[in-house]
């Protein structure tokens, strides 16, 4: 049966960390995976899901299967975080969510539901785009282009490119669009760029997939739902992938949620049936207690308050890190100019270092970064950060 079986290359980002883990060498860093490190280079858990933990624990509650759909006020809490409390869409009863398995489990019930829905369609992504976009979604049988969006000569937006090659697909084309934050660059259109992004999607009647894993690490929780509000004003129907596994350090627990924005509540009923039987089939219903934890943290005001303080922090922390990159590589005799790193958000840095300067960052110096250049910003620290910039001085020397 297995004979014919090729071996498969690693994945781009997850392999990465199978090799920082086998390295032995003491100063080595991982800047590959998308992880929010402390200053002390730990994996924080957050004051907000411990005292939820502990409530829970508390309860002693027993662990039911839940819904297909997840937990009610898990979904309701995750469209509040999309539209914002007292959203007219969420009352009009057109906004479904369903939890599902982390940011990317949420893009795959909705790939394999537009499937469905648009079995000749194309999907473009960014280029470049989260290295799993291309393959989560040629999984689900679609095939994937890309429209233009770095241009490596300014560090820059190819906002021109962008928009000619949005205009130029076909109606009813599956267009996927960081809405905060854009892995793996950093970088992100200005919201009147937005504005005629939108224009372009509903004039050309493409279908939007809004993917924010990343809200909070910008420029804050309501600031980065800014480009998902303004979709939804435009009254267009649209499918949104949120992730938790960022802001509430939780990313084993496989926290995130599908979002669909439909015509009518009497159609949002009909999606929502087809949307559990896609679910049903592939998981049956998703786990309980990260759902419950980012539940009630969500749903408590309390901890809501010091949960979004922890995640400021975090943005906080990522951005001085990003200053004290730029002057380190000047410190360190780096000619090129980096200033880019500043303008750039979230938690990467698309560094335009190459493939060859990677491997050595890796090889001589025990640094993993991604092949095509991304840093992760969140993993430097007070600890690493001299380390790194005189590392990357070297290999740019
Ligand atoms: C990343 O881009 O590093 C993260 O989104 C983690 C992942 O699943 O790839």
């Amino acid at each position: 049966l297995f004979e014919s079986v090729e071996l498969a290359p690693r994945d781009p980002i997850l392999g990465l960390n199978e090799q920082y883990n086998a390295d032995t060498r003491a100063g080595k860093v991982n800047l590959g995976v998308g992880v929010y490190y402390d200053d002390g280079g730990r994996l924080p858990l957050l004051q907000a899901v411990r005292k939820a933990e502990i409530a829970r624990l508390d309860a002693a509650a027993a662990r039911g299967y839940l819904p297909i759909e997840g937990i009610a006020g898990y979904n309701k809490a995750a469209q509040t975080l999309l539209f914002g409390a007292g959203s007219p869409l969420m009352a009009s009863g057109r906004v479904l969510t369903a939890q599902a398995l982390g940011g990317t489990g949420a893009l795959k019930i909705g790939a394999d539901f537009l499937k469905q829905l648009l079995p000749n369609s194309r999907v473009v992504i960014s280029d470049p785009s989260w290295e799993n976009h291309r393959a989560l979604f040629e999984r689900a049988g679609f095939p994937v282009d890309t429209y233009p969006y770095y241009d490596a000569a300014s560090h820059g937006l190819d906002f021109a490119g962008m928009l000619a090659g949005l205009r130029a697909l076909p109606e009813q084309t599956i267009v996927v669009l960081h809405a905060c934050c854009h892995n793996p660059t950093g970088i992100d259109p200005t919201f009147e760029q937005w504005q005629q992004i939108v224009q372009v999607v509903k004039d050309r009647n493409l279908v939007p997939f809004l993917d924010i894993a990343y809200q909070g690490f910008g420029d804050g929780l309501e600031e980065d739902a800014s480009v998902v509000r303004l979709f939804a004003e435009h009254d267009l129907t649209m499918l949104i992938s949120s992730s938790f596994s960022k802001s509430f350090s939780l990313y084993g627990e496989r926290v995130g949620a599908l979002t669909l924005v439909s015509s009518s509540k009497e159609e949002a009923t009909r999606v929502l049936s087809q949307l559990k039987r896609v679910i049903r089939t592939n998981y049956s219903n998703p786990p309980t207690h990260g759902g419950t934890v980012v539940s009630t943290v969500l749903n408590t005001p309390e901890l809501y308050t010091l949960w979004a303080t922890e995640l400021a922090g975090m943005r906080e922390r990522i951005r001085s890190m990003r200053i004290q990159l730029v002057e380190k590589l000047k410190e360190h005799g780096v000619k090129q100019n980096f200033d880019f790193v500043l303008k750039q958000r979230g938690m990467f840095s698309y560094s335009g270092l190459t493939a060859p300067q990677v491997d050595r960052l890796r090889d001589e110096y025990g640094i993993y970064a991604i092949s095509s250049g991304r840093i992760c910003v969140a993993a430097l620290n007070t600890g690493n950060i001299d380390y790194v910039a005189a590392s990357i001085a070297k290999v740019l020397a």
